[in-house]
């Protein structure tokens, strides 16, 4: 029996697509495969988009060439057009990904479009995709707060989410970009979410600005999600939203479900080693605050 839970690990695209300092090939392609080792079915390696607008990701062919792929893991891309669909299908990936906004601002400074247009660009993508059987995931930016406009609107995203699911994707993975969100209103949009969509069309993506979002997850779970994205280490920020920090540490996202006995199949040890190596490479510190303590205690 696998695990009742999943982790879509996003470190490799997310965490590593707003450092500015050039990572090495082979530093990336080590992360994926220390993630994958450690137990993670589902990496997001990496990501199909303009190198003018995002550099760090330039490189995502390669990765996805150099890689050793482990048998059951899912190695996905983000792919915003068409030109991204025929990237990430020359090197196989195994999913892939479009991302909108609920904020026409946010929107138009990510992917230069308005949210219409982004629905109308992803429609052949998707359509090429599902033909290719390749599963396309959406990501939806803003949801519990734009940094340029503030507050976001719930029918905004009913409609968005209506739309992209409709038109053939397998999940909205609901971004918190700047992570303003609190318990209760995470609560309060899963569950009139949850009135049309099902759990399982339905994942969490947690950006940890503000420190809420392991309990942000936390009452995901109660309300029934059961997919949860996550960055090794908590790397990353995002581009176009100043100010925000990565998304919620993989290690500390474990170590929550693990406490509820949901992820036996994942080796916290070994992505604490992962995420540490990954760090000590970036000179930077290590966001998981599990991670710290533990590696604390061996010291
Ligand atoms: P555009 O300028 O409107 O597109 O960009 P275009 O079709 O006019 O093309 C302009 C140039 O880009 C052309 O090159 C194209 O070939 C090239 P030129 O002729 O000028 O040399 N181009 C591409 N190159 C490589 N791969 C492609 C591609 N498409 C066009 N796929 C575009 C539109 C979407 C491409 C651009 O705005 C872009 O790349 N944006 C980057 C968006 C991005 O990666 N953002 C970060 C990820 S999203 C995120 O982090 C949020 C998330 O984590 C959830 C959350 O936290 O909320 C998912
Ligand atoms: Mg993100």
């Amino acid at each position: 029996m696998s695990d009742p839970v999943d982790i879509i690990e996003v470190g490799p695209r997310d965490g590593l697509q707003n450092e500015n300092r050039p990572i090495a090939l082979e530093a990336k392609v080590r992360l994926i495969e220390g993630l994958a080792g450690a137990g993670l079915r589902h990496i997001e390696a990496g990501s199909f988009v303009s190198p003018r607008w995002v550099p760090q990701m330039a490189d995502s062919t390669e990765v996805f060439r150099h890689l050793r792929r482990k048998a059951g893991v899912r190695y996905t891309a983000l792919t915003p057009n068409l030109k991204g669909l025929e990237q990430a299908m020359s090197v196989t990936a195994d999913e892939v990904a479009v991302f909108t906004a609920v904020s026409e601002t946010f929107c138009q400074r990510n992917i230069n479009c308005s949210i219409d247009e982004s629905l109308e660009r992803f429609a052949p993508v998707i359509q090429k995709a599902r033909e290719a059987r390749l599963p396309v995931r959406a990501y939806v930016s803003c949801v519990w707060g734009c940094p340029y406009e503030g507050k976001t609107d719930i029918d905004t995203l009913l409609s968005v989410c209506r739309h992209l699911l409709s038109a053939g994707c397998y999940e909205i993975s609901l971004g918190d970009t700047i992570g303003v969100g609190t318990a209760p209103a995470v609560e309060h949009t899963l569950k009139q979410l949850l009135r049309e969509f099902s759990t399982n069309e339905l994942a969490v993506h947690f950006h940890d600005t503000y420190g809420q979002a392991l309990v942000n997850i936390d009452r995901s779970l109660n309300l029934g999600i059961t997919r949860f994205d996550s960055s090794i280490a908590g790397l990353g920020g995002c581009p176009y939203a100043q100010g925000a920090s990565g998304n919620v540490a993989t290690e500390d996202v474990v170590y929550l479900l693990k406490g509820y006995g949901l992820v036996e199949d994942l080796d916290l040890d070994a992505l604490i080693e992962t995420g540490n190596a990954i760090c000590q490479a970036l000179e930077r510190e290590n966001g998981s605050k599990v991670a710290r303590a533990v590696l604390a205690s061996r010291r």
